[in-house]
């Protein structure tokens, strides 16, 4: 059975607006986001695009910073502080990957941690690992929102994460934690990746790269999510080999249509929650 994000992420989105009238009367005051972009990465200048147009549409007020990728460290740090002290802003978030030459994980942490809608920050990040859940990053939050709309229940379930990165990999194995899942991560050192998915009775794999993960990597009946976003010959391709294991899966994310719009959808949440703490409702 294919895990429809689209659908889910839309009437999550129908939520939030209704939401966002709601909080607007009550406060007088406007959700507000504000996305930081550096230099003109293409993928990150288009994921900019549709967190801005999803803001739009739900009602939530969307400011993007754009700044050229020779950025000063200390010019940035500059609009963070200016950011965090702006009451009529909720929500910020700086759009990654930026430029080597600035401390990515000074940056992040310079952000208010009420305001910290990926969940990127150090204090988010201690209160999800020890299973609070507070601002939790968009993409593992939107892939949890899957398992719920499906009924797929993760206790003693063995759920293998293939990638250990910040935004997916580590957060993920927090909620899945959670959860009350069994979790291996894999990632690029593992050893025998193909034998460690193969007893997964869910896999989630945001490996970067296409179509990795084939029916080989499979067990019958697994719940496949598929992260990747990769761009082969023009096409967004997952990091799974959809049509092969599709067959063998009992659930799976399709790409584009499965995760990618969920983050989204919990991009637009996440502002609201950051919007309450905020402003105390
Ligand atoms: N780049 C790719 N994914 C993300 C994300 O979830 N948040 C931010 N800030 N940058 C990203």
């Amino acid at each position: 059975m294919i895990l429809d994000g689209k659908k889910l992420s839309l009437k999550i989105r129908d939520q939030i607006k209704i939401e966002t009238e709601i909080l607007v009367k009550e406060n007088n005051k406007q959700p507000h986001l504000v996305v930081i972009l550096i230099g003109e990465n293409p993928a990150s200048q288009s994921y900019v695009r549709s967190k801005e147009r999803a803001c739009v549409k739900a009602g939530i007020k969307s400011t993007i910073i754009r700044k050229e990728k020779d950025i000063e460290e200390k010019e940035l740090i500059s609009v963070i502080e200016e950011l965090n002290a702006d009451d009529t802003v909720h929500g910020i978030l700086l759009q990654l990957p930026i430029p080597k030459h600035i401390n990515e994980d000074k940056v992040l942490n310079l952000i208010d941690p009420l305001k910290d809608v990926d969940g990127f920050h150090n204090i988010n990040i201690a209160k999800l690992n020890k299973g609070q859940i507070s601002l939790v990053p968009c993409t593992p939050l939107g892939i949890t929102k899957i398992f719920d709309e499906y009924n797929i229940d993760a206790t003693g379930k063995h759920c293998v994460i293939i990638g250990r990165s910040q935004i997916v990999g580590k957060p993920m194995a927090a909620l899945m934690l959670k959860r009350n899942a069994t979790i291996t991560i894999c990632h690029s050192k593992t050893k025998n990746i193909k034998e460690i998915a193969k007893q997964a009775d869910i896999l989630i794999v945001a490996i970067g790269r296409a179509n990795m993960v084939d029916d080989s990597y499979v067990k019958p009946g697994v719940v496949v999510i598929d992260v990747g976003i990769n761009r082969v010959d023009g096409k967004l391709t997952g990091d799974v080999a959809f049509d092969k294991v599709k067959e063998i899966a009992s659930y799976i994310t399709p790409v584009p249509g499965g995760v990618g719009p969920m983050t989204i959808a919990c991009l637009l949440e996440n502002t609201l929650t950051c919007f309450k703490k905020i402003e105390g409702n």
